[in-house]
């Protein structure tokens, strides 16, 4: 059943290749056009993909703008299909949180960096979204880099399409809350979003260059940042 879900979505990707001569855009085939109307796009790429599953959503445009991509994913049934469907892509199966919290990652000079993290509270309620990536991702940064992050703009919009049960949404409330310093449920603009990282950032000691929004659905898209060390 996964296999043929696999190669539903491998014809997928081949469908949508092609019709970029039409010029349908896939969203991180979108946000690398967009970096390069910033002209904020890294020049030799050296790119991370956290969550990778098979490859075929987002990773594989991102590989094509790589020198280097290295790939992340912890169920070894999709980590093996991404090594086919990404050749290019250093292909580690296990869990990312851990190797960047333990510093396992085989590198300390990505300068970009893409957070396609599950939803919610993920692994027990160990991890939720992205948060527990921050701030140690950021020491195995090059001092100038790109991070496209996964970002729930509309926790309700979500919550009322995909009916969550309610343990879920209360620890998924309490880790935004701890997360953002506020529950953030309540129709906040993506700008407040934009304002709580860039603060976020700052006291990581590292300055918000550009930061845009990339929607996906109503209720969720992708946060870009560039991000410059600051000494
Ligand atoms: C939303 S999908 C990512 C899609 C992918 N970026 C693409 O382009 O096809 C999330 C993936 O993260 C994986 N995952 C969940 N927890 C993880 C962890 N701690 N470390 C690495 N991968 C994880 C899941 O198995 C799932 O395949």
């Amino acid at each position: 059943m996964r296999t043929k879900q696999v190669y539903k979505d491998y014809f997928i990707r081949k469908f949508s290749n092609f019709c970029r001569r039409y010029r349908l855009r896939t969203p991180v085939r979108n946000i690398i056009i967009t970096l390069h109307a910033y002209d904020i796009i890294p020049k030799n790429a050296i790119g991370l993909d956290l969550f990778g599953r098979h490859g075929l959503w987002h990773t594989w445009d991102l590989a094509e703008i790589c020198e280097h991509i290295e790939m992340w994913e912890i169920d070894p049934f999709y980590a093996n299909h991404a090594k086919k469907f990404i050749p290019k892509a250093n292909v580690q199966t296990g869990d990312s949180i851990d190797a960047v919290k333990n510093s396992k990652l085989l590198r300390n000079d990505y300068n970009i960096i893409l957070v396609d993290n599950p939803n919610g509270p993920f692994a027990d309620d160990q991890y939720c979204e992205h948060f527990d990536l921050f701030p140690e991702l950021l020491n195995h940064l090059a001092a100038k880099a790109v991070l496209i992050i996964n970002l729930t703009n509309d926790i309700n919009a979500m919550n009322a399409r995909d009916h969550y049960p309610n343990e879920f949404m209360d620890k998924w409330l309490e880790r935004r809350e701890e997360f953002y310093g506020k529950e953030m449920s309540k129709g906040e603009s993506i700008v407040d979003y934009m304002n709580i990282y860039k603060q976020k950032f700052n006291e990581w000691n590292w300055k918000v260059n550009e930061c845009f929004f990339s929607a996906r659905h109503e209720f969720v898209g992708y946060l870009v940042l560039e991000i410059e060390k600051s000494y």
